[in-house]
């Protein structure tokens, strides 16, 4: 069975017949369907259970700020790309991947239930000889503790009928250096079998593809490259509290010290952590870490440091207040600037603006928002605020502005000329050349 599985899978993906399923079309899903099909050139399936997210590529309109709408209606006006919510359609995949999301659960631990449905849907269409590799990011183990279960119960044998592999997802939104073609893909399988497919099916449409031992190794590559930008950035916050103390400005530390041509890679300050990612992942590795009773201490004190800084850039806020008018934030308006969790971007999810709105309203001011990409965002206390519309005179109507996120496009030159106050947590201002005794960094 093996051989002629390994056999037939190998030809339909050398003579691009085979048609590759992506299970969740979200941000990293969908820029991959993408990749699989245009450079690929595979006929993608895409699954989802959201059937507006659906319905919007169906029509080839794309919900990403950084992915346009041309090239997603081309992909289907071609039929590169089919958009569906029918799961039965997963009998047609050849090669599928498990792109949903993987949140923390109610008491911080990894929620794996999305990749267990997608991996049932797959499972319950599933013929020998298919490829199916989770991307999805999640702890070391996950590969073979879950998704093997889910095929053996169904009498597929891992390796044997059913090619299983692991590669995480490097998807870095808005970035117009990286995609995925040109990005590295690490993959990973329990089996050389599963190895040779997964590696040769990227090789299709990936420039490089750089094999691991196991899935295990795959999924703790992921974790490790998250741990190390969360732990990086809380020590850049930490530092930037300790600088800002001293009369330092951390920016130009920052500009000085990335001179150095070796042993040093600059990591920027910022309102807290946001985005699907940093925040969550190094959980997932601190959760299974506990079950080798060791503790993820880095872990730990990173999202100590990261989740103060919400506060830590309202208190000064506040303190500039104090300063200039000797009055509180109590009653004040105040705008937040930027409310996605990166620039360029219009994801908001876990973005540290939510937090600053959380604490603004909990200080008693009338918080409000401004942000190009994001015209509504929905609170942590369920209520929903509209972006202001961007003018001088709504932004001189503000007692202070608080740049959360440095979006490019934005006029920071007339926001700083027509605010009373600018708090500046991204250096937006010293990026585009404006000082003015109006702008505290923070
Ligand atoms: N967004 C990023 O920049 C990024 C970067 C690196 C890694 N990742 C990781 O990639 C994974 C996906 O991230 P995302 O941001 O694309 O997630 P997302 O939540 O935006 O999208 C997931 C999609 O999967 C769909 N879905 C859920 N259950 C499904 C099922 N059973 N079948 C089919 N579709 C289903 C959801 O409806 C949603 O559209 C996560 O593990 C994340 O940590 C994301």
């Amino acid at each position: 069975m093996h051989k002629s599985a390994y056999t037939k899978i190998w030809k339909r993906l050398q003579g691009r017949s085979a048609v590759v399923g992506v299970f969740g079309l979200g941000p990293t899903g969908l820029e991959l369907a993408r990749a699989a099909a245009e450079q690929g050139k595979f006929r993608v399936i895409g699954f989802d259970i959201n059937a507006r997210r659906i319905g919007m590529l169906a029509e080839g309109r794309s919900y990403l700020e950084h992915l346009p709408s041309e090239s997603i209606a081309k992909l289907i006006k071609t039929e590169l790309l089919i958009p569906t919510t029918d799961f039965a359609r997963a009998k047609e995949v050849d090669v599928a991947i498990i792109c949903v999301q993987t949140p923390l659960g109610r008491h911080h631990e990894p929620d794996l239930s999305f990749i267990v449905q997608a991996a049932n849907s797959i499972a319950e269409y599933s013929r020998p000889g298919q490829l199916v590799i989770l991307q999805s990011t999640t702890f070391p183990g996950t590969t073979r503790e879950v998704l093997a279960p889910i095929f053996k119960t169904r009498g597929l044998t891992p390796g044997r009928d059913v090619f299983l592999a692991f590669s995480p997802e490097r998807h870095d939104p808005g970035n117009s250096e990286y995609n995925t073609t040109n990005t590295p893909k690490v993959v990973g399988a329990d089996d050389p079998t599963s190895l040779e497919l997964v590696q040769g099916f990227f090789s299709l449409f990936v420039d490089k593809v750089v094999p691991v031992s196991s899935t295990d190794a795959a999924e703790a590559v992921k974790l490790t490259e998250n741990k190390f930008r969360q732990v990086n950035i809380s020590l850049i916050n930490e530092l930037k509290i300790i600088y800002t103390a001293m009369g330092i400005d951390i920016w130009e530390v920052i500009d000085a010290a990335q001179t150095k041509p070796f042993g040093y890679m600059p990591f920027y300050p910022s309102p807290g952590i946001g985005g699907h990612c940093i925040p969550v992942d190094p959980a997932y590795l601190a959760w299974k870490a506990r079950e080798f009773g060791l503790p993820a201490r880095f872990v730990a004190l990173a999202d100590e440091i990261n989740m103060g800084m919400p506060d830590y850039v309202i208190s000064r806020l506040a303190e500039a207040m104090d300063m200039r008018w000797s009055r509180g934030l109590k009653g004040a308006s105040i705008l937040v600037a930027g409310v996605a969790y990166k620039k360029n971007v219009n994801d908001y999810r876990e973005s540290p603006a939510l937090s600053l709105l959380r604490i603004l309203k909990r200080r008693g001011t009338e918080a409000a928002y401004f942000d190009p990409f994001i015209s509504e965002l929905p609170l942590e206390d369920g209520s929903t605020l509209r972006s202001i519309s961007w003018s001088p005179q709504a932004i001189s109507g503000f007692d202070a502005v608080l740049i959360a996120t440095d979006h490019d496009g934005v006029d920071y030159r007339a926001l700083v000329e027509n605010s009373r106050l600018v708090v500046d947590t991204r250096n937006a201002c010293g990026r585009h050349g404006l000082s003015g005794a109006n702008i505290v960094k923070a």
